[in-house]
């Protein structure tokens, strides 16, 4: 699997490894701490139903339309959404299209890694001791807010916390790796960083399933039982496609860049069902058992009043304080979630890596700087804008939630109407180790985009009023706005810029050419 493609690019090193890296990307904070948070807010396991719904409607299927279209792109020299866009759809305007594939990675890594950064600092505090409160909920919450800055925008340049310290270290590392390149670096990482998540899981999992008796069972009850009553809130059906879209990166940009270093007849079809079934385990399985059930046996019912981060940084370390071998745990625990979310937010900068490489024909130090700059510019942003969490909230809105709707329906559409799904299913199946069914293309074509436009128009009519009456009163949410607005006309000049070039190169003739 090591030989170069036609543009004498990278690839990956082995089968295993694109796996890895692939779920690697998937198998993030959105496993351990977005999951257990979504369920507990929408009625446990009655958010379970639309859920597994959504994973077979959108998730699965979306993720061969990405793997496939990514491959594709690969095979014709891109790695990089907008040139590969522009192969699978000739219209010069599919190009800007891919400015959202390189925007959403690229905006959410800016706010992704900060969190990053927190787990990283909370692991150390375990190891240090500093996090050993004892069982006081409120301790915690000051813990937090001081560390990570809730309290005034600007708070985290004080002094008062080293937050800022492991950001740098955190963001050091996530260059190192994408340095090193595909295979040395991120598939090399995530081939050590995935049993090392496993192994710690399990740990916690273990140790918090041994906590006692009946307790465990009111914790898990509070997972899994389902609330019928949310079953008809929209709500619940747009937090659940939401969640299957974070957790599997898909609608992320990633696995089409991912799958991009694959040879022409390498599989895709099982190679994309591992993957995507690893995640599952990581947040159906582990996620789903860890962190609501640990925090419920300790706090009763209020767990479940606890939001995402309520969950992981206040309620566990609660647990974490009254368990034997807590502080053990704790640092366990916090050091997963780090390791779980460097292996995704690697996958959220080679997007953009492979797209200054090849739109603006930059070396890997040159295309790794400016990537550096930007990206460092969207976290101080939100480093400093820390006032209640409300830069990161509307960053996350915004492009972790309503951009990744409108990439995954252009991909759907991309897919099963410009490409063509019969194109499309004799692609997945060259060098395919099974059989996809084929109306799973049928449910490609029709039944993806038609649910995704469902559940957009759904969000549009529950939180668009909200959201447009939060915007226009100004301040930090209109301003993130604006930031992300300007990130992306950023983007579109680039991509105007590679187009040119491209052209010049004669890039495009060679792909009509060669069919
Ligand atoms: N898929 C990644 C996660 O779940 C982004 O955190």
């Amino acid at each position: 699997m090591s030989d170069s493609n036609p543009q004498g690019g990278e690839r990956w090193g082995s089968r295993i490894g694109v796996i890895l890296a692939v779920a690697g990307s998937a198998v993030g904070l959105g496993n351990f701490l977005r999951f257990p948070g979504q369920a507990a807010q929408n009625g446990g396991g009655a958010f379970m139903l639309p859920y597994f719904i959504s994973l077979l409607i959108l998730g699965i299927p979306l993720c061969w339309a990405e793997w496939t279209m990514g491959r594709y792109g690969g095979t014709k020299g891109f790695n990089s959404a907008p040139g590969i866009f522009q192969t699978l759809w000739r219209n010069p305007l599919s190009k800007y299209l891919g400015s959202i594939a390189l925007l959403i990675p690229l905006v959410i890594y800016m706010y992704y890694v900060v969190i990053e950064a927190w787990c990283l600092g909370y692991a150390f505090n375990y190891l240090t001791g500093d996090l050993m409160l004892g069982a006081d909920s409120e301790k915690y919450s000051d813990f937090f807010g001081r560390f990570v800055g809730t309290g005034a925008d600007g708070a985290l340049l004080t002094g008062e916390s080293n937050l800022i310290l492991f950001l740098l270290i955190t963001f050091v590392l996530n260059f190192i790796l994408i340095y090193r390149g595909i295979s040395k670096g991120i598939e090399s990482f995530c081939k050590i960083a995935m049993p090392i998540m496993v192994i710690c899981a399990v740990c916690v999992l273990a140790r918090v399933l041994t906590l006692g008796g009946e307790k465990v069972v009111a914790g898990l009850g509070a997972m899994w039982n389902p609330n019928a009553e949310y079953l008809m809130q929209p709500k619940t059906w747009l937090a659940a496609s939401g969640q299957i879209f974070f957790s599997l990166s898909v609608g992320f940009g990633v696995v089409i860049n991912y799958a991009s270093y694959l040879k022409k007849n390498d599989d895709i079809a099982l190679s994309g069902l591992t993957a995507s079934s690893m995640n599952e385990f990581f947040e159906v399985c582990l996620g789903g058992l860890i962190t609501l059930p640990a925090a419920f046996i300790f706090l009763g019912a209020a767990a479940k009043e606890q939001g995402t981060f309520g969950l992981g940084f206040n309620a566990l370390p609660n647990v974490f304080a009254v368990m034997p071998g807590g502080r053990f745990f704790g640092f366990l625990w916090f050091f997963m979630l780090f390791t779980a979310a460097i292996t995704s937010s690697l996958s959220m900068l080679q997007p953009v890596i492979a797209f200054f490489e090849e739109g603006l024909g930059l070396k890997r130090h040159a295309s790794a700087t400016l990537l550096g700059l930007v990206s460092a510019m969207g976290s101080g942003f939100v480093v400093y804008f820390s006032k209640g969490m409300v830069a990161l909230d509307t960053f996350d809105f915004w492009v972790g939630t309503m951009f990744i709707f409108i990439l995954a329906m252009i991909q759907a559409v991309i897919y099963g109407w410009v490409f063509g799904i019969q194109k499309g299913y004799e692609e997945l199946h060259r060098g395919a180790n099974i059989r996809v069914p084929w109306f799973v293309q049928i449910m490609l074509k029709y039944v993806t985009p038609a649910y995704l436009l469902a559940i957009f128009i759904g969000i549009c009519i529950t939180q668009g009023p909200d959201y447009a009456k939060t915007l226009s009163q100004g301040g930090i949410p209109l301003l993130s706005i604006m930031f992300i607005l300007t990130i992306w006309v950023f983007l579109l000049l680039l991509i105007n810029i590679a187009g040119k070039r491209w052209i010049a190169e004669g890039r495009f003739d060679a792909v009509t050419h060669e069919e």
